[in-house]
């Protein structure tokens, strides 16, 4: 018997109309940024939760290491004058309205988040935050005043491993994701966020949802192949692939592993490794861009003479096309019920994250294009493949992405490297797509600061 908890986003999940958006009559270009300086940012926050003998880091949501990590980037905040804020869920943004800017104005917004998963690496995230300092330090020394504000973020949890779903910080800033609900998931240690961020000392006044940006723009490894293959410095992202994240929870009969003849076994572990070879088939028959993954086992008693009574398992679905998404999910429940009529074992289904493909704005992904060019860096136009907070900053506001190369694509691995050339590539199209946007009355919302997200 298969029963199916309903609780999925889908109520919630309100596309909002954003502002039609132009390009700017002529390129702007930013200032140089120093690649030193963000790389050694880049280094000085590897330390925290550091994963000895490698150059990644472990710093799970609301842990004591995301907690320190939090402190470390506040801390560089502080230190370039900005308005710092930290909301409800834990989002902290720094907002940078220098001298002879219109403080009225809703800021451009760049950043990312700076929480790891457990075998992360170095520039997962950390690089959108970090190099969102970099530009508005190097604009400030520079003595380049934007018309509008500039604001770095990082939204919590984006990660999702050890609270699901991901993106959770970012979901809540736009209204996607109720505050109360956000603040009452538990995670796979048992462990309360609410409690988890008063521990950190990170649940903080300020509104949630939060300020709409007049627009949004998020720096980020590729985390796959395709740069590096191509020999393309800089990714420009249209969009993003859709997510299916469900717990499976599989209830059969402990009994004696010598004793018990295969016909009468009810056997849990058997029947989790047929939901994983499965998923892989799934993923073959439907074909690419259809990936799907089986990340997270659990066997109950765990024990090398007793038939598993019980396993949980995570499917990770994902997908460009929303009906094949669908298509996947279906034919998943589907799978799970002829393993529970042929196992004589009970299956639940339970969604822990659901999100459709989102496309990025046209004009911002336009302009990422020509800014590159014309900073004589090659460019492609790509989707993503993970999951990101300009995703969800899209509902409410024109947004886009920034993509530099990942070494064999390799990401969610400590082994993470982006070549310093790249990095520093990456962060320079940044500045001057931020400057362009905080300095083009015509582009992104129109909105005055002071506006919440619904
Ligand atoms: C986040 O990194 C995800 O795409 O899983
Ligand atoms: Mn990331
Ligand atoms: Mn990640």
């Amino acid at each position: 018997m298969v029963t199916i908890d309903s609780t999925t986003f889908d109520g919630l999940l309100k596309h909002l109309t954003v502002t039609e958006t132009s390009l700017p009559d002529t390129p702007v270009d930013a200032p140089v940024i120093s690649g030193r300086r963000l790389l050694d940012r880049l280094a000085a926050l590897a330390e925290i939760g550091a994963i000895d003998g490698t150059t990644g880091s472990s710093r799970l949501a609301f842990t004591d290491a995301d907690g320190a990590g939090r402190d470390l980037v506040v801390s560089w905040m502080d230190d370039l004058g900005l308005d710092v804020t930290t909301d409800g869920i834990g989002n902290v943004v720094g907002c940078w309205r220098p001298k002879g800017c219109d403080p009225a104005l809703s800021p451009v917004m760049t950043g990312s988040h700076i929480d790891t998963v457990a075998t992360g690496g170095r520039y997962d995230g950390n690089l959108g935050v970090l190099a969102g300092l970099e530009v508005i330090e190097t604009l400030t020394s520079a003595g380049v005043i934007p018309h509008r504000p500039l604001a770095v973020a990082f939204f919590s949890n984006e990660e999702g491993s050890r609270f699901a779903p991901d993106m959770m910080g970012s979901l809540t800033y736009v209204g996607g994701l109720g505050l109360e609900d956000a603040l009452a998931t538990v995670g796979i240690d048992g462990a309360v966020v609410a409690d988890e961020l008063d521990r950190i000392g990170y649940r903080g006044g300020a509104p949630c949802p939060g300020l709409v940006p007049h627009a949004f723009v998020e720096l980020h490894i590729e985390q796959g192949p395709v740069l590096e293959r191509e020999a393309i410095r800089i990714g420009v992202v249209e969009g993003v692939q859709g997510i299916s994240w469900s717990e499976i929870t599989i209830k059969g009969q402990a009994n004696h592993a010598g004793t018990t003849p295969m016909a009468l076994r009810r056997d849990a572990a058997y029947a989790a490794a047929r939901v994983a070879t499965f998923t892989r088939d799934l993923a073959t028959d439907l074909g690419p861009p259809q990936v799907a993954t089986v990340g997270a086992l659990r066997l109950h008693p765990n024990l090398v003479n007793v038939v598993a009574e019980a396993a949980t398992l995570t499917v990770d679905l994902r997908n460009t096309d929303d009906d094949v998404l669908g298509e996947a999910e279906r034919r998943l429940l589907a799978h799970l019920d002829r393993i529970s009529a042929d196992e004589g074992v009970a299956i639940t289904a339970r969604s822990l994250a659901r999100f459709a493909p989102v496309s990025f704005d046209p004009t911002i992904v336009e302009l990422i294009e020509t800014t590159a060019a014309g900073l004589g860096h090659s460019t492609m136009r790509l989707p993503s493949g993970a999951g990101h907070d300009a995703q969800m900053l899209a509902r409410v506001c024109p947004a886009a992405m920034i993509f530099t190369p990942s070494h064999r694509g390799i990401s969610h691995n400590p082994a993470e490297h982006t070549d310093p050339d790249d990095l520093e590539a990456g962060a320079n199209v940044l500045a001057s797509v931020l400057l362009a946007l905080a300095s083009a009355p015509a582009i992104g919302n129109d909105g005055a600061a002071g506006e919440e997200a619904p």
